[in-house]
């Protein structure tokens, strides 16, 4: 990639969402891993959510049940994208918590069905971590924020095995700091077999 030394994250996004095709897993974790704590995430970083939505806007984004209920209602569905779901329970996609979504029985289901809306070209895994662990398997890209803080978590980001590796990080060493002072790194693994 062309970015891959740039130190300027809006361009490596913007470089992201321009090429990316495909089915792409997208997080923030930190340093240790953890991606949540009690149905939320153990961090404040504005850019990150920023740079989330240009990466996602305009395509299906699927998502595990509980991931769908950790946004505040008011911002479910996440708009100008097309919010898949995926759950066991036969009837939940009835009930009122499942308003603005596209309720699936199954992974495959949620893919399927994202090849019928706009921006199918390329799909976004949101997570959570029991969905990102059946995912490693069949994404070909993941686009990882890692967050310098340490926290305690219940939820993990799922391991990447030697199939895959880090194709571009901004910045290429160290950390970008963000306006309130966190440290935070982008980057973008390639699954290369497989
Ligand atoms: N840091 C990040 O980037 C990030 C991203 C996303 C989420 N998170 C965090 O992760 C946590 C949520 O993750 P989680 O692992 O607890 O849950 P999750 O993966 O979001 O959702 C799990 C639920 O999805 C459904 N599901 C999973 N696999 C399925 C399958 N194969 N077929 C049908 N349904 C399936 C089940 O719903 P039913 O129980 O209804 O059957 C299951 O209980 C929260 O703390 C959230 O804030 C962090």
């Amino acid at each position: 990639m062309s970015t891959e030394n740039t130190a300027d994250p809006q361009a490596f996004t913007e470089e992201l969402a321009g090429t990316v095709t495909g089915v792409g897993l997208v997080w923030a974790q930190t340093s240790g891993g953890v991606i949540g704590k009690d149905g939320d995430m153990p961090w404040d970083l504005p850019e990150d959510m920023k740079h989330f939505t240009r990466l996602t806007v305009g395509h299906p984004v699927i998502m595990g049940r509980k991931t769908w209920l950790s946004f505040p209602e008011k911002y479910r569905p996440l708009p100008n994208r097309t919010n898949i779901v995926i759950t066991r329970q036969k009837n939940w996609g009835d009930s009122p918590e499942a308003e603005g979504a596209v309720v699936v029985p199954s992974l495959d289901d949620a893919l399927l069905e994202s090849q019928f809306v706009d921006g199918g070209e390329t799909v976004w895994i949101l997570g959570g971590g029991e969905v990102f662990r059946q995912s490693t398997d069949l994404a070909n890209v993941a686009v990882v924020t890692t967050i310098d803080v340490e926290a305690d978590g219940d939820t993990f980001a799922p391991e990447l095995d030697e199939t895959w590796e880090a194709a571009a990080s901004v910045p290429a060493d160290g950390w970008l700091t963000a306006a309130n002072g966190t440290r935070y790194r982008f980057t973008k693994w390639v699954r290369t077999q497989g």
